[in-house]
């Protein structure tokens, strides 16, 4: 049994990154926006920063609050596009309710939206000819190559059909030649469709809820979940402690798909900065 360590994975990415950039004449530079003061956006957003450092890039965190109109915030994505020195400009989620979210994400520039939500670049990688690829599904194909597991072949079941994780796993799996299920609400028997699977992606955000008994015995656990409990303990979709004696492979929480998502942001930085500088 392999308990598949994307802290180490990130590391080694992270160092890679540093040190294509420490041979660059220019540096790749973010724009994080945070709107409002979401607790654990907060944090997602000083991982992003503190990983920019790490690697060389020039981070700019813009904070707005929670009572920034739509108007403004589409400016400020104007004047990110236009600005030469940013390579990425990533609208942390979820945004306050009275902002259009689609309409935010279509108003970056797709050459610099380092998450690849853009409809520009979901459309490329639905059509399997990816430029940005959305960070945390391309950050699990990392690892499942990193692991030495290829998708090619093997059934995959994905439960969260999101368009930041769900959806585009499901693709990117479709791309590495996995024969994908989609579940998801409304999906009937959850647990026969995870009997079923060899590769399972959990995403979405209910702690420890897959069950050790729904899995395959030999199967590869991918586990999206960030869930904090009350008394403070991060766990993740899937029951780790008991899920981890059926299994082949199976990602921690934390240490898991955590690192690698901003590890691959900072990948993706990397990418614009070289796709906008033809290098
Ligand atoms: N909220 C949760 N995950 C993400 C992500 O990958 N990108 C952004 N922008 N917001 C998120």
């Amino acid at each position: 049994m392999q308990i598949i360590d994307g802290k180490k994975i990130s590391e080694e990415l992270k160092s890679a990154i540093a040190l294509e950039v420490s041979g660059l004449n220019s540096k790749p530079g973010l724009a994080v926006i945070l709107v409002g003061d979401n607790a654990a956006s907060k944090v997602y957003v000083n991982n992003k920063e503190k990983g920019c450092q790490e690697v060389g890039f020039n981070s700019i965190k813009i904070n707005r609050d929670e009572n920034t109109t739509e108007k403004e915030l589409l400016q400020l994505i104007q004047d990110l596009n236009n600005d030469e020195t940013i390579d990425g400009i990533l609208v942390q989620l979820p945004l306050p309710n009275h902002i259009d979210t689609k309409k935010v994400i279509e108003a970056i520039d797709p050459i610099k939206d380092v998450d690849g939500f853009h409809k520009e670049n979901m459309g490329r990688l639905l059509q399997n000819n990816p430029t940005l690829r959305p960070c945390t599904p391309r950050g699990v194909m990392t690892m499942l190559e990193k692991s030495n597991i290829n998708p090619s072949g093997l059934d995959a079941v994905v439960i969260g059909a999101s368009n930041i994780v769900g959806r585009p796993m499901a693709i990117e799996l479709l791309n590495a030649g996995a024969t994908v299920t989609i579940c998801h609400s409304k999906t009937q028997d959850l647990p026969g469709k995870v009997k079923s699977a060899d590769i399972v992606v959990a995403a979405v955000g209910i702690p420890r809820f897959v069950q050790a008994d729904w899995l395959k015995k030999g199967s590869i656990v991918i586990d999206v979940g960030i869930n904090r409990l009350e008394t403070g303990e991060l766990v993740g979709d899937v029951d780790f402690d008991q899920a981890k004696d059926v299994v082949n492979a199976i990602t921690p929480v934390p240490g898991g798909v955590g690192p690698m998502t901003i590890a691959t942001l900072l990948e993706n930085t990397l990418l614009a900065h070289k796709y906008r500088n033809k290098l």
